[in-house]
């Protein structure tokens, strides 16, 4: 079924308030948002409007019990100047699966796809050019309900805002190797896209920032031994020319859209990739062994981040420099060049928003 999907523009833009070659992650947003409200089992209200708050009920279950999720993606412009984004059927599938786990209801496809075209096309200016930008684009949903109690919720609200943005990291990331709190355990929700998983993982970010770490490398739930994921990233380590990355299939990592387009353009580049469970142990055994080449963490936000140094039990473990890391950088530079228009998209991995769409705005 369709869903009309209504626009009402801004009257004041704040464009010219934005400084496109400096701009930092997540702090200035675009002119419009998508809003839809799902009540009485559909989607509902589907518009577009100028960005800004809502207003809440205190009792919005969503800020008691956690019935929240979200999806990152980006858009850049092709070299025709049209608004490309990269993979976004791999997002609203990854949202589904959230959804899902969550209890919360499916976004169609089709409604997802209209919305951002709509979204994307009418606040095309906002898409930065300079090196390492974009527009990140920030899907989300949560639920609505005002009611005391522990129940899954029936009213929600999904919504899409878009915000200019630099580069996330700009230095190699120095990450913490965890092995006191864990993020994820079988039969959890590691692989939902969901608030609670940021919000559990404050605590433990903020006592490793205070000893100057960036990040955390998790450590699985139950042994405190397989790597698992950086919260912020898929994680990669590359040992003997060999890339490995921990599998999806304990259900605890987030099914990474830079983590996938990376393995399948390490492949395509005739690399050995292996997805399996890859311990601490191993990590430092092939350290010392001179054989661990590179870590390197992956997300729409961190593109491909390079890790500078980790630290396991007391001890800080450094590694090569970033531009020795030849296997990396290459498949870095390939993976930017196509999601930014530059090379041949050859896995048909872009989106153009159809002229058609902002022709008529
Ligand atoms: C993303 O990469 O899109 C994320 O959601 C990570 C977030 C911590 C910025």
């Amino acid at each position: 079924m369709g869903y009309k999907i209504t626009v009402e523009k801004t009257k004041a833009s704040r464009l010219s308030e934005i400084d496109f070659n400096h701009l930092p992650f997540g702090k200035y947003f675009s002119d419009h948002m998508f809003v839809a409200d799902y009540r009485d089992g559909d989607w509902h209200d589907c518009r577009i409007v100028p960005f800004g708050n809502f207003s809440m009920h205190p009792a919005l279950s969503s800020l008691h019990y956690g019935q929240a999720i979200f999806e990152g993606m980006k858009a850049e412009r092709d070299a025709d100047g049209n608004p490309i984004i990269f993979r976004p059927l791999k997002n609203v599938n990854r949202l589904n699966i959230s959804t899902e786990r969550m209890a919360m209801p499916e976004v169609p496809e089709e409604l997802f796809m209209n919305a951002l075209d709509k979204l994307v096309s009418l606040d095309k200016d906002w898409i930065p050019d300079a090196p390492h930008s974009a527009l990140y684009i920030r899907p989300h949903m949560y639920a609505t309900e005002e009611f005391v109690g522990i129940k899954p919720a029936e009213n929600f609200r999904f919504c899409i805002f878009t915000s200019p943005v630099g580069a996330y990291y700009s230095h190699p990331v120095k990450v913490f190797v965890q092995d006191k709190y864990v993020r994820a355990f079988p039969g959890g929700v590691g692989y939902a896209k969901c608030a609670g998983n940021y919000g559990a993982v404050m605590k433990p970010t903020r006592e490793v920032q205070k000893m100057g770490y960036d990040q955390i490398l998790w450590l699985d739930g139950i042994h405190h031994r397989y790597l698992q994921e950086i919260g912020t990233m898929n994680i990669f380590a590359i040992i003997d020319g060999v890339i490995i990355t921990p599998a999806l299939d304990q259900g605890t990592i987030l099914d990474g859209v830079t983590r996938d387009s990376m393995i399948r353009l390490a492949e395509n580049e005739g690399y050995v990739v292996q997805e399996r469970d890859i311990s601490i142990d191993e990590i430092i055994n092939a350290y010392h062994e001179g054989k661990l080449q590179d870590l390197f963490g992956t997300g729409t936000a961190a593109v491909v981040s390079h890790i500078g140094e980790f630290h396991y039990k007391g001890e800080n473990y450094e590694l090569p420099p970033v531009e020795e890391r030849e296997i990396s950088n290459k498949l870095k530079g390939r993976f930017i060049a196509i999601k930014s228009g530059k090379a041949e998209d050859v896995f048909g991995w872009l989106h153009t928003v159809p002229v058609s769409v902002y022709a008529h705005q």
